[in-house]
């Protein structure tokens, strides 16, 4: 059923008639640039816009914690000139995070330019949803490719608590709004313990009827998130498994990050699990991010990075694509998600861009 569907998902690639520079993944495949030590292709970067939010996450950022820095972050041009040195190193698909990146009325401007440099095939958005419906219009122009969803569950209540205040159907009418422009949409749910698992059915039901995909991300022990135990998703696949017992693994990829999904046949969309403590997250690990304020790091769980502002500012293009390729040398095997007192990153989730 669901190679072209679980294409429309994923989000369409440029062909090479849209601009794509035909050979360039040849040129950086045969000199490995982007290969990292274990072999791992490194072509997708996650691009923080912004440390700030307008919610506080019990888990990522609750109030009284929020440590947003003075310093500005990056300009649109500074992003640009980073991202353009980002496609020609070998990155070839692009997330743009937070914080809260519908914050900054640059992004559906920025999403639009990334869209047009050579070698970007996909340019998606992940957001909470509650400025989403204002620029979806702007963002459906820009082309954006696909936009994931933070939503814990269909409390109100509980979404209130969590969230900080958040309202659950402002962000309903958000997804909704994007399905109806055919915007290949995801929802991200991070469960905080093993009782939010009854959670995952309401959640999981949205794509009884709709063409999304419901994640589950398990949770890690990141800034506030290490407050939580999580839910582990073995857990929510077992429960979901007694609602769609046909629920079979999807062999088509939906995207280009270590989520595994499955189907059924009464869903219309899928259900996705992001298994970062349960799972084999890492093996699958294609990532660098960037931080609004320029740090590239090559895992969530260090701290260690390399900052990219002096290096724009002073040095010029060679020294970051020089920085693009330091950073895939250091990345490590995997997470040290299991031995607390390893975990060098101290930022929280929003500062990192989660
Ligand atoms: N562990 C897992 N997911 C997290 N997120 C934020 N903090 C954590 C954490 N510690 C998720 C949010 C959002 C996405 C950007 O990251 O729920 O969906
Ligand atoms: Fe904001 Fe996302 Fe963090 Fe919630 S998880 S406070 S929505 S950045």
């Amino acid at each position: 059923m669901c190679g072209r569907k679980a294409e429309k998902l994923k989000g369409k690639e440029k062909s090479q008639s849209q601009g794509q520079v035909p050979d360039r993944q040849d040129r950086f495949a045969k000199a490995g640039q982007n290969l990292d030590p274990l072999g791992r292709t490194i072509d997708y970067l996650r691009i923080s816009v912004t440390d700030r939010c307008n919610l506080r996450c019990i888990y990522c950022m609750p109030k009284g914690s929020c440590r947003c820095e003075q310093e500005p972050p990056l300009s649109l041009e500074e992003l640009l000139e980073i991202a353009g040195t980002a496609a020609d190193f070998g990155i070839s698909h692009i997330k743009v995070t937070g914080g809260e990146p519908l914050l900054r009325e640059d992004t559906p401007e920025l999403c639009r330019r990334l869209k047009a440099i050579p070698g970007i095939q996909t340019v998606t958005l992940t957001t909470n949803g509650l400025l989403l419906q204002k620029y979806l219009p702007a963002l459906k122009e820009a082309g954006i490719d696909g936009i994931n969803v933070s939503l814990d569950t269909l409390d109100p209540e509980r979404y209130r608590q969590i969230t900080g205040g958040g309202s659950l159907s402002q962000v309903l009418a958000s997804i909704e709004a994007a399905l109806a422009e055919e915007i290949p949409t995801k929802i991200n749910a991070a469960l905080l313990d093993p009782e939010a698992a009854e959670d995952s059915l309401a959640l999981a039901a949205l794509a009884e009827k709709r063409p999304i995909a419901v994640r589950f991300i398990e949770m890690m022990p990141i800034g506030c998130g290490s407050r939580f135990p999580g839910c582990d998703n073995r857990l929510i696949l077992k429960k979901l498994l007694e609602r769609w017992p046909d629920l079979k693994k999807e062999k088509a990829a939906l995207g280009y990050g270590p989520a595994v999904y499955y189907t059924s046949d009464r869903l219309t969309g899928w259900i996705g699990f992001i298994s970062a403590i349960h799972g084999t997250f890492c093996q699958s690990c294609r990532r660098l991010r960037l931080s609004c304020h320029g740090r590239l790091t090559p895992c969530l769980c260090y701290g260690e990075g390399i900052e990219l502002r002096p290096l724009l500012r002073q040095e010029g293009k060679e020294a970051l694509y020089q920085a693009f390729c330091e950073a895939v040398k250091r990345k490590p095997e995997g997470h040290c998600f299991s031995q607390q007192e390893k975990i060098s990153e101290k930022r929280m989730m929003s500062q990192i861009g989660g």
